[in-house]
């Protein structure tokens, strides 16, 4: 027990977390260039954010969520999600009177109590964007567009982006109606959760994933049919935005997302592969949650992915992503009294921005070697007394064999370093 990660829970490892740091300085470009800036909000905020934000009859809220109480007896929740979190803190610091709109993004943990499986996990990571302050369909366009082009630099294939629009509360209070009407002949075999969701919320029902929820809304009308005009306008504008930068969609009518909040435009990006046929982003806007949660009103939408089926899908579709960690140099020595020489060595060749190392372990120095091309470095050098002595030592490009005679200095050998 002690030893082992809690369940839905792994480690990155130091090997492998060159990858992440990959796909994050991506990320950061990506943002960069669309003038999106970092937030950096709490792990946890108190339960009736969530609550009130993702809605009381999701899943995740139902069903998911890390509640507790914390030594003050406030009920505090870890974030399941970062659209929350991003909401509470534009309205806590009045970012509604910054020049509009606000553009920001987040990596972050999230913590869901789910089934793990392969690309679900009870810890996952996310990266997502939130843009405030416009209602343009251009925003939703753009916003849309930016996963899509991150997805595209990593080189991912096989993607498809689908799009609805779930309209606004206006025509949901009639579309509500209907789907109350549709499913009152099969109330009594909805699930228990359903059965209560069915006043309250009955959309939620559609997203529901008990197997006979699933079958008795497969024929429910469809909320893309009821959408009022001003919403139908808005989605035309957003297909014809996403048609003019060439990006790919299709209409699904199913999109409901598992979220309370969204109005309008939803969409989610799924990867086809072999293994899994997941969903790897998706978002939409949330033209009332900043008011919901007590602002004014302030449209917005946004997105987030989730970083481990990015990666398991780079996976899968056989992207290797190099690992720029590696080390250049690694300086072996000879003898207890040449390893003062090697310390002082690599500390001066670290002060250049060499990435080196040297025998901690007082191994031999033809285990020194050994561990350095295990450790996959460039460059390798050995220090004797004879180096020493007469300040020359050989160079060795570990790829190529070749070995280059060199005054021994720091400066000297980072020159010959390429
Ligand atoms: P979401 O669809 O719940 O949306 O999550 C976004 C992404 O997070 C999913 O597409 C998936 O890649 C990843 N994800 C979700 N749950 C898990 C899990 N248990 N394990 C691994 N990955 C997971 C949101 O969270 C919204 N806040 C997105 C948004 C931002 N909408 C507007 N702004």
């Amino acid at each position: 027990m002690l030893t082992k990660a809690p369940k839905g829970t792994m480690d990155i490892l130091p090997q492998n977390s060159y990858k992440w740091q990959y796909i994050e300085e991506e990320i950061r470009k990506i943002c960069k260039e669309f003038g999106v800036k970092e937030i950096r909000t709490p792990v946890f905020e108190h339960t009736e954010l969530f609550q009130r934000g993702v809605g009381d009859t999701t899943d995740v809220v139902e069903k998911e969520m890390y509640t507790f109480n914390d030594k003050g007896d406030r009920s505090i929740t870890l974030r399941p999600e970062g659209t929350a979190g991003a909401v509470r803190s534009f309205i806590e610091h009045g970012m509604f009177n910054d020049p509009q709109p606000t553009k920001m993004y987040y990596l972050i943990s999230c913590y869901r109590y789910e089934k793990p499986q392969a690309g679900r996990y009870r810890e996952f990571h996310q990266f997502g964007v939130e843009y405030f302050g416009t209602q343009s369909p251009a925003t939703d366009a753009e916003m849309i567009s930016l996963p899509w082009m991150l997805y595209k630099r990593l080189g991912l294939k096989n993607l498809t982006l689908n799009i609805n629009s779930i309209g606004c509360p206006k025509c949901r209070k009639e579309y509500n109606e209907k789907l109350r009407d549709y499913l009152k002949s099969r109330y009594d075999d909805l699930c228990e959760t359903c059965k209560n969701r069915y006043d309250r919320n009955p959309m939620r029902i559609l997203d529901c994933k008990s197997s006979v929820c699933k079958g008795i809304v497969k024929d429910a009308p469809l909320l893309i049919d009821c959408i009022c005009d001003e919403c139908k306008d808005h989605f035309e504008a957003v297909k014809k935005y996403l048609t003019c930068m060439d990006i790919p969609f299709s209409i699904d009518p199913l999109i409901v997302r598992g979220l309370d909040y969204y109005t309008k435009t939803v969409f989610e990006i799924t990867a086809k592969n072999e293994n899994s046929n997941g969903t790897i982003c998706g978002g939409g806007r949330y033209d009332g949650l900043v008011e919901e949660l007590g602002g004014g009103y302030v449209p917005a939408c946004g997105f987030a992915l989730g970083m481990e089926r990015l990666l398991l899908t780079m996976e899968e579709q056989g992207i290797e992503i190099e690992n720029k960690q590696k080390l250049q140099l690694y300086v072996g020595h000879i003898g207890d009294e040449n390893s003062f020489y090697a310390q002082k060595l690599v500390s001066e060749l670290r002060e250049l921005g060499i990435c080196v190392d040297r025998d901690h372990l007082g191994r031999s120095v033809k285990a020194q070697m050994k561990y350095a091309n295990k450790l996959g470095v460039k460059y390798s050098l050995i220090l004797g007394d004879d180096e020493i002595a007469q300040k020359r030592a050989k160079l060795k490009n570990m790829d190529e064999g070749i070995e280059t005679e060199i005054e021994l200095s720091a400066k000297t050998i980072a020159e010959n370093i390429i």
